[in-house]
């Protein structure tokens, strides 16, 4: 795959390493949005269809990034929104624990600490071991040791959103599936920039922002919501949810049939037209780069700044346990953080920064360019 940036309209000299936090939108996104919003100047323009056909077709892409059926996918406000319907179709085992990871996001974190309380199961979060600098070895292995016939529910991400950290998704949720936990996953920071198979990974409930890897509007979430909450009941008795929802002159010929699988879970109001068309094109565009191929590019386009940091002897974690697409550098002691962070803005150079760790984020509207000018500005401050 070569530089996607032409298809972008990122402002140039700016090195926008920060995909994490958000992503820049498609030019076609954009064109989308815009067709949207004339088209709702007049509302004869809205047909019955169109409350339902753009939000099939988003179901459609991501039920192909994912491997499930298109039926399986909600279409929610915000990861917390999805959290919280899985979590309330779940019983507590008896004596049980819940376990997340340390540092987790906020909104999965509060969603799970919220359901122990409520549940009276014990809250367990496990980290690495601390006697290292590279953690995955180490955490990987205290999470999968944790998960005991006790365990209601593993809930935690996909890779850490802080400092990329990969998970062994594989065999957390097969350890999650031998002793009947449930296993809910935030895939906000992993789920369009890695290849994640749900079906093949034991999930049970998958929750993705897309504001971020999915190129897609701020307040659209999606989740996958597999069998174990195919009966479910939804936070919301939203009325597009029904099985007669299409009947719009029958509405009160009350149905109280939900849509199968996942269809009860979406939010009210999921048909956003003006919002929807962005998401249907960054889909369409993802499917057609290929997540996996998205992985490969991020991971050679770093690699001058690996060789570079390996110079310099800082410890970076192994090809196993490391996201090519977001990771965290230590910089050496000696280095001060608050002049590299003004000469990272004099530069143009749009990173995270927390504490003696920057977060750097790239996707494919990144090119070498960029990674350049990180080392660059690294080498000034040495
Ligand atoms: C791992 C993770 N989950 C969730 C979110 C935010 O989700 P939402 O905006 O839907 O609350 C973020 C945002 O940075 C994140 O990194």
């Amino acid at each position: 795959m070569i530089c996607q940036k032409h298809l972008f309209s990122l402002r140039p000299g700016i090195h926008y390493l920060n995909c994490a936090r958000k992503s820049p939108l498609l030019k076609t996104a954009e064109e989308a949005c815009i067709k949207a919003l004339i088209r709702g100047r007049n509302p004869i323009n809205i047909s019955i269809e169109d409350f339902f056909s753009e939000s099939n077709v988003v179901r459609e892409y991501f039920s192909k990034i994912i491997n499930c059926q298109p039926s399986e996918i909600a279409i929610l406000p915000s990861t917390s929104y999805g959290f919280s319907s899985a979590l309330n179709n779940i019983s507590p085992k008896r004596n049980g624990n819940a376990i997340t990871i340390k540092e987790e996001f906020p909104s999965g974190y509060f969603s799970i600490k919220r359901w122990c309380k409520d549940h009276q199961n014990e809250l367990v979060v496990v980290g690495p071991d601390q006697n290292s600098n590279t953690y995955g070895e180490s955490w990987n292995n205290n999470i999968v040791n944790a998960i005991n016939q006790n365990t209601s529910i593993v809930l935690m991400s996909g890779i850490h959103w802080m400092n990329g950290t990969k998970f062994d998704l594989k065999r957390i949720g097969d350890k999650c599936k031998s002793v009947g936990a449930r296993f809910i996953l935030d895939g906000t920071q992993t789920v369009g920039a890695l290849p994640l198979d749900v079906k093949d990974l034991n999930i049970d409930a998958l929750v993705c922002a897309t504001y971020k890897w999915l190129f897609g509007p701020y307040s659209i979430c999606l989740a996958y919501f597999g069998e174990a909450f195919a009966n479910g009941i939804p936070l919301e008795e939203a009325w597009l949810n029904r099985t007669n929802s299409r009947k719009f002159s029958d509405l009160t010929n009350y149905q109280s049939e939900y849509h199968v699988n996942a269809g009860r879970y979406n939010v009210g109001e999921s048909s956003n037209f003006i919002t929807m068309p962005i998401l249907r094109e960054s889909l369409k565009q993802l499917n057609e780069w290929d997540v996996a191929k998205i992985q490969d590019y991020c991971k050679n386009l770093i690699q001058p700044l690996i060789k570079y940091l390996k110079s310099m002897n800082v410890e970076l974690e192994g090809d196993k346990y490391f996201s090519n697409h977001l990771f965290s550098l230590k910089l050496p002691g000696n280095i001060d953080t608050n002049i590299l962070n003004a000469k990272l803005e004099q530069h143009n150079i749009i990173v995270s920064l927390r504490g003696e760790f920057i977060r750097v984020s790239v996707n494919v509207f990144n090119d070498e360019s960029d990674i350049q000018k990180l080392i660059e500005v690294i080498e000034m401050v040495r």
